[in-house]
């Protein structure tokens, strides 16, 4: 893929990669109030769904765009994880297995590259002249708070007392035509370092990148270790450093390529109300809360801007796949790390935000392989926080398919000792079932099933009643035209 001289994380030579592969389609004249949302919404719910570029938005200038669903299909996400062309998700699953141990021990080589100018700096805006009004931000639900101009976007702030430069995923919105609500929960990487700010009185700079090559925002929405700057991250992913400039207040660094760079401070006291906004799992949260208010005091865009939006909904949502894909290699790969042998494949299902409903096909070699498998997909590092049902079953299920799944739930398990309840396990505050929880803190109880055949019982199990691969697969191609592939 071309890449564009010094500016690896384009989105613009991305998007001609993603137009060759037959990926992307462009729509023209969707409102940015609820229409865009909502198209992009069903988009997502169909299988292997186009990313789309909405353009031609009423009220904003030709080529002031939106591009949404950019990660939902493998061929997208393998060519953002330069994974090479790739168009089924497991064989995704598996080319990404070990990968991420790779890139993370390999980051500390690609520190950023800081260049003098680029694409970013062709139009600068000064604190007076601040609009945020000016580019078409979707109003994605019906039940948002506000106008979110960040959901796909990269939010780079850096620690107080060091060098530590962090990027995350926060989500963004607009409360006024300078002003941003930031919305990052406590323990979140750029939230500790917010405190740091506020406990010294300080004003907290803020960069946020509105729009990149999406590989940007698919790192920083997912846990780079503590201390690690997710720009050598992504190098490690290209095998080249990030080309960076300098924010012109802040010295912040912002990707050279970028689309939309909004910089300015968070002011000690200044919290407002946010939201709501819904969540990975489908659901608004209960109440509405505060979040520092930044304020913008310069913007810098290229022509014809392109602002990513990758929106949570109800799953599947926007960037339900990606994640799915991302922990369902992750979790593998802590399964064998724990020492689970013959792990046939693992899937991290859209319907529970790729946490709360996770399954592992294994073949069994040894009574109480089942269960050692369920316990650790649902406890290791990866899996714990808000995981709630994990599933065990035989070498023939799919994981990834619900049907084979559930049906393997419904015949090969006997409730009473098939399901084992892990109680005051790792939860999560924003589980939408905590107001009918007990606790006084985020405890959730977590339930193991395994519906593999009972392990005693192999040999004298009965028979699946379908006919063999063999014959199936003969069928298959005489009636190719009746069946399909
Ligand atoms: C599209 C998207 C939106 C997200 N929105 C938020 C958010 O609003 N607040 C938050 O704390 N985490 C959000 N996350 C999750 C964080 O990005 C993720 O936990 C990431 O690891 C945070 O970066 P950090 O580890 O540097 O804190 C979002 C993730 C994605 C992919």
């Amino acid at each position: 893929m071309s890449k564009g001289p010094g500016n690896p994380l384009d989105l613009r030579a991305w998007l001609e990669e993603a137009r060759s592969l037959g990926e992307l389609k462009e729509v023209a004249g969707a409102d940015w109030n609820l229409e865009l949302g909502t198209i992009s919404e069903l988009n997502v719910k169909k299988s292997n769904p186009p990313a789309l570029l909405f353009d031609a938005i009423p009220g904003y200038p030709a080529g002031y765009r939106v591009l949404t669903c950019s990660t939902a299909s493998p061929a997208r996400l393998a060519s953002l994880l330069r994974l090479g062309a790739e168009r089924n998700h497991h064989a995704l699953v598996q080319k990404l297995r070990g990968k991420p141990a790779q890139w993370q021990a390999k980051a500390a080589e690609f520190t950023p590259r800081s260049v003098s100018t680029g694409p970013i700096l062709h139009n600068i805006v000064d604190a007076a002249d601040v609009d945020l009004f000016k580019f078409p931000s979707p109003l994605w639900h019906e039940g948002d708070g506000g106008r979110y101009i960040g959901t796909g976007c990269m939010v780079v702030t850096k620690d107080y007392d060091s060098d530590w430069v962090n990027v995350g995923t926060y989500r963004v919105m607009i409360h006024d035509r300078n002003h941003v609500g930031l919305d990052m929960i406590p323990g979140k990487h750029g939230a500790i370092q917010y405190r740091k700010y506020m406990q010294a009185g300080k004003p907290f700079p803020v960069c946020i990148v509105i729009g990149a090559d999406p590989l940007g925002y698919l790192v920083s929405g997912i846990e780079v270790p503590f201390g690690m700057c997710e720009y050598n991250y992504i190098g490690a992913i290209l095998g080249e450093s990030v080309a960076v400039v300098p924010g012109q207040l802040t010295g912040l660094p912002i990707p050279a390529g970028a689309e939309i760079v909004i910089e300015g401070y968070a002011q000690p006291g200044d919290e407002r109300i946010e939201g709501p906004f819904g969540e990975f799992h489908g659901y608004y949260p209960g109440k509405a809360a505060t979040a520092p208010a930044v304020r913008i005091e310069r913007v810098y865009f290229r022509d014809d801007p392109i602002i990513v939006g990758s929106p949570p909904a109800k799953p599947p949502n926007d960037y339900s796949y990606s994640k799915a894909v991302m922990r369902s290699a992750l979790l593998f790969d802590a399964l064998l790390a724990a020492g689970v042998p013959d792990v046939q494949s693992v899937w991290a299902h859209e319907i529970g935000g790729a946490r709360m409903f996770n399954v592992v096909s294994i073949k069994q070699r040894y009574a109480g392989h089942a269960r050692q498998a369920g316990h650790i997909l649902n406890q290791c590092g990866v899996g714990a926080y808000m995981s709630r049902y994990s599933v065990v079953v035989d070498e023939d299920i799919d994981p990834s398919n619900l049907q084979e799944v559930m049906w393997a739930v419904a015949t090969r398990t006997d409730p009473v000792i098939d399901i084992d309840i892990i109680q005051r396990g790792m939860g999560s505050k924003n589980d939408p079932m905590s107001i009918a929880y007990p606790y006084k803190a985020p405890f959730n109880s977590k339930a193991i099933i395994d519906a593999c055949r009972p392990y005693d019982y192999l040999a004298e199990f009965p028979a699946v009643a379908e006919a063999s691969k063999a014959l199936q697969d003969k069928t298959r191609a005489k009636w190719k035209d009746l069946l399909g592939d």
